[in-house]
């Protein structure tokens, strides 16, 4: 396979490479923001799981460019953007980036110290475990993250504020509809047309944060256990929360599970364009290093890395 096969088979791979994205999702919260008008008057903002970098990349391009043309929020205030993830990132201009670990209250207190005490106004997560293929339980661990998502925003988020955060619509998926529905008013599952059709990943945007009254935010509590033992699926009439399910971004925008040319418009010729952002220490990095000093108890392992591994590594994968 050439390297331009990817360009072929994934048109956002392609176009987030062609416009200095670093992951094709930065695609996913462009359409979100079409949408829902994500960063009106947004001066705070958190990109949880943030690693390599997209979505901050489109928080800063949105939000420093409201505020060279003026449009500030309340009172004028500068604008802010914080960036967690377990993994290290490139710098990112106007970004503050904590390596840390989203379930931790210390990053919590992380993020409040860097806006000074004040809310944010909106915090995003487009969080993934590694995925195991085993689905049952890829579903439960993307749960458990985006609850942790939901835990920390509730140490951080101020009244009204916005949160947008991954799900996979898995079995369980109404379970988390009613959790989301007891801290926000405005509650909607988001589909990206930029997010294949073939996944089941889909974004809840919940809108207007609004805690149950005497609510205090602690990292160990439940979220107000809904209890696993009853099968919220079954429930019916008032006692089943159901949301709204939109498909978002343009009609007239690629469809993520078709194949396109390489050259789109006849007066454009296609031409390769590399990775925006090489990955910093990706997991393969190790596995290449023994696999290169002979290192891996196999004998019949060659000695060097895939090509791929060892040129062109992809911060771009068919998840992000
Ligand atoms: C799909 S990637 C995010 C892509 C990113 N939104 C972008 O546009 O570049 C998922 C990220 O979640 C991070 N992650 C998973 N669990 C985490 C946790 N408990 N705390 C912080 N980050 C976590 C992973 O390290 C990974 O970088």
């Amino acid at each position: 396979m050439g390297r331009s096969s990817k360009d072929k088979r994934d048109i956002y791979y392609r176009l987030a490479k062609e416009e200095g994205w670093r992951a094709r999702s930065a695609f996913k919260l462009l359409q979100l923001d079409q949408e829902f008008n994500l960063f009106t008057g947004v001066n705070r903002a958190v990109d949880l799981c943030a690693a390599p970098g997209s979505w901050s990349q489109v928080l800063s391009r949105k939000l420093r460019g409201q505020e060279e043309k003026g449009e500030k929020g309340e009172a004028g205030e500068e604008v802010k953007i914080v960036a967690v993830d377990l993994q290290a990132m490139a710098p990112l201009p106007g970004v503050t980036q904590i390596q840390g670990d989203i379930t931790k209250v210390s990053t919590a207190q992380e993020i409040i110290r860097h806006f000074e005490g004040q809310p944010a106004d909106l915090v995003v997560c487009d969080g993934a475990p590694d995925v195991t293929g085993l689905h049952d339980v890829d579903e439960y661990i993307q749960a458990q993250l985006l609850l942790a998502a939901l835990n920390i925003t509730t140490h951080v988020l101020k009244p009204g504020g916005t949160f947008v955060a991954k799900i996979f619509r898995g079995k369980d998926v109404t379970l988390l509809y009613s959790q989301l529905k007891i801290f926000f008013s405005g509650v909607t599952c988001a589909k990206p047309r930029s997010s294949r059709n073939s996944s089941i990943e889909a974004f809840m945007v919940c809108q207007n944060y609004s805690p149950p009254e005497d609510y205090f935010p602690n990292m160990s509590n439940p979220l107000l256990d809904h209890s696993y033992d009853v099968d919220f699926n079954q429930l019916e009439g008032p006692n089943r929360v159901i949301v709204p399910f939109l498909a978002c971004g343009d009609l007239s925008a690629f469809d993520s599970d078709r194949t396109y040319p390489l050259q789109l418009d006849a007066g454009k010729q296609y031409q390769y364009t590399p990775p925006t952002q090489p990955p910093i220490r990706p997991p393969y990095q190790e596995a290449c290093h023994l696999r290169k000093n002979n290192l891996l108890s196999r004998e019949d392992s060659p000695s060097v890395c895939p090509k791929q591994s060892q040129d062109e590594p992809e911060p771009l994968t068919e998840t992000t």
